[in-house]
């Protein structure tokens, strides 16, 4: 069970490609940033560059993606290498950024699951608002605080199942094991619940949040027989959120 990605980086770039990810994780979370035309835009824990190239092409001014490890990264840069879009891409550390940046936007999938505490957390929130000019935005998508997991449905037919510790209280560990072609992969990361988010970002100096649950491709509805998508949307992982540095 790993929350490094290191020796999994191949595998979890696998696992980006499967059906949900698209209709469900993308499609959600490109609606919410909108336009990134012009944007400074930063992606944290941006993994081999998924969504940073995706921000860049739409448009972004300029595009940074930090992640912890160091294999995400490299494959971030071989794509960059081959695929030339004018990427700068970082080993960071996103508990301890001690950089100050005044970009438009922060965009953070599976980053705050990623705390062990609320301590970390906070450290977390404190770095992003530290990444972002007054009136800039944050947008991420994480292991959704608001489902139970213990009692989570059996998600395999998306290709993943969740197993989670119990008691189920703060920073209790959920695992996610995505089934890929060539075998499974594990990755284990926090609860932390809908307050805790919430306190940590006002306390970063964070407003205006907004809770946003996962949609469905009208493309993948349509492919999908009559309810495929019901367990997905009645008890969703992951959920999206939006908020706003002070000005
Ligand atoms: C589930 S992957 C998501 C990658 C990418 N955002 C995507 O959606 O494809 C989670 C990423 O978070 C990174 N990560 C975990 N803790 C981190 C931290 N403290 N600082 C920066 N990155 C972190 C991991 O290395 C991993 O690449």
């Amino acid at each position: 069970m790993s929350t490094d990605y290191d020796p999994i980086a191949e595998q979890y770039q696998r696992a980006k490609q499967q059906p949900w990810r698209t209709h469900v994780e993308s499609f959600t979370l490109m609606d919410l940033i909108g336009d990134p035309r012009g944007l400074s835009v930063i992606d944290l824990a941006c993994g081999e560059g998924f969504y940073t190239r995706r921000l860049r092409q739409g448009g972004a001014q300029r595009a940074v993606g930090v992640d912890l490890s160091a294999r995400m990264i490299e494959l971030a840069r071989e794509q960059e290498q081959r695929q030339q879009l004018g990427i700068e891409y970082r080993v960071a550390d996103a508990r301890s950024l001690d950089h100050a940046d005044q970009a438009d936007l922060v965009v953070a999938a599976y980053l705050l699951n990623y705390a062990r505490n609320v301590a970390e957390l906070q450290a977390m929130c404190d770095s992003i608002a530290r990444c972002l000019r007054p009136g800039g935005r944050f947008v991420t998508v994480n292991t959704s605080p608001r489902l139970h997991f213990p009692s989570a449905p059996s998600y395999h037919k998306y290709g993943f199942e969740t197993r989670a510790a119990t008691p189920w209280q703060e920073a209790a560990a959920i695992q996610w094991i995505f089934h890929l072609s060539g075998g499974a992969i594990e990755v284990e990361n926090y609860h932390h619940n809908v307050a805790s988010h919430e306190t940590c970002l006002q306390r970063a100096g964070f407003q205006s949040l907004r809770w946003v649950s996962p949609r469905i491709s009208p493309e993948a509805v349509e492919r999908e027989a009559e309810g495929y998508w019901q367990d997905f949307l009645n008890h969703p992982p992951v959920i999206f959120l939006e908020c706003l540095k002070a000005g």
